[in-house]
């Protein structure tokens, strides 16, 4: 396997920018998930790699060598699509041997190289089966299987699991991940679920509108989003941005609502708020990290419970305050009901202000 270096890659289509000036490295065996919403740029930055289509500017290496002018067959890497192209009358064996065959490999060695595979996806037993006789997740690992025969130098994947129901699909992130884990693969994974991303990936390359926005460890993409997009993106239900405004009560430095409540900063948070280019700073927090109460207590501002939906082991609510859709997460016996008025309490060590203006998060 080998490294995937991308260095101010652009791909456009006239005055429309599908990949702008895009520039991350793929470490040797790791799996990175390219994220976003529909349309971000991320099929594309795959086939650019792929070689699919030609780039307008940057370069790209695969390994030691730079592959801007080489032919996707040329490059030694493997891509996986949606759909698993199968070949319908085929057997499994000769699914994943055709490739081969079509190198002209000896006949003992492309043998030896689908069993390998095989055993490695643990599709043995179905090497004489033809792909209908197969489940969905089955397919899958075959269309893997066809990949690895090649002994590629990276692997690419288009959103290999959208086609599969949800069981399927939590089933086969959990595959996939071994797969990467047993082979450690340099696989590049291009998915629009940003679950998929943070359970499977090494580092995830957030992107949006062409450009890539954050790229770092799932878990620290979690901890420091880099901006209001990012906030919004990752994690399930998203972090809640409230706009608000930074100001002065004569004592203290707080956080103003037009609704007429101020929530003070602890100093810390102040000298962040204070940082913002205008007074105009966005107020976040992850829904595990707010409390929810009947009263006013220290620390909290007033809200209007909106929506109350129970999921088992966790109820989440959603509660207007100063105009934003605020999600909490509470124990399911805590009883509330739509359109109450309620106080939420934000915890000052894990609140996150962004810039109003700029979007960007405020740091020290
Ligand atoms: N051949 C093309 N001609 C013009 N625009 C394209 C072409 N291919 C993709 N685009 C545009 O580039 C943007 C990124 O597309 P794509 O990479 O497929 O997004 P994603 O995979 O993230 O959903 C989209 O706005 C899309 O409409
Ligand atoms: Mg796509």
């Amino acid at each position: 396997m080998a490294e995937v270096v991308l260095k101010d890659v652009v791909k456009n289509y006239g005055a429309m920018f599908a990949v702008n000036n895009v520039s991350f490295t793929v470490a040797d065996g790791e799996f990175v998930a390219l994220v976003g919403p529909s349309g971000c740029g991320k099929t594309t930055t795959l086939n650019l790699i792929a070689g699919l289509i030609p780039m307008s500017g940057g370069d790209i290496h695969i390994g030691d060598r730079l592959v801007n002018d080489l032919d996707p067959k040329d490059r030694d890497i493997a891509m996986v699509f949606q759909n698993y192209a199968l070949y319908p009358n085929k057997t499994v064996f000769n699914n994943l041997a055709f490739p081969l065959q079509m190198r002209k490999l000896p006949r003992a060695e492309i043998d030896k190289k689908v069993q390998s595979a095989a055993k490695v996806l643990d599709i043995t037993h179905l090497l004489e089966r033809k792909p209908r006789e197969l489940s969905g997740g089955q397919q899958q690992r075959v269309a893997l299987g066809r990949a690895l025969v090649r002994d590629p130098r990276a692997f690419l994947m288009d959103e290999p699991l959208s086609n599969l129901d949800a069981k399927l699909r939590v089933q086969m992130r959990s595959e996939l991940k071994r797969f990467h884990q047993d082979l450690h693969a340099t696989v590049v994974y291009v998915t629009h679920d940003q679950l998929e991303a943070v359970t499977m990936a090494d580092k995830m390359a957030v992107m949006n509108g062409g450009f890539l926005q954050q790229y770092d460890t799932p878990a620290n993409v979690f901890a420091n989003p880099i901006n209001t997009f990012v906030a919004s993106f990752v994690g399930s239900p998203a972090m809640s941005l409230i706009p608000l405004e930074v100001a002065s009560n004569g004592t203290q430095t707080v956080l103003q609502s037009s609704e007429g409540w101020e929530l003070p900063l602890s100093p810390i948070n102040a000298r962040k708020a204070l940082a913002a280019s205008t007074k105009k700073v966005v107020l976040g927090a992850r829904h595990s990290t707010l409390k929810l109460a009947k009263s006013a207590v220290p620390g909290s501002v007033p809200g209007k419970v909106y929506t109350v939906e129970p999921t088992g082991d966790i109820t989440f609510a959603q509660v207007f305050i100063s105009g934003a859709v605020v999600n909490i997460s509470l124990e399911p016996s805590v009883a509330i009901r739509p359109d109450e008025m309620v106080f939420v309490e934000f915890d000052q060590e894990r609140i996150h202000l962004f810039d109003g203006e700029t979007t960007m998060a405020l740091t020290l």
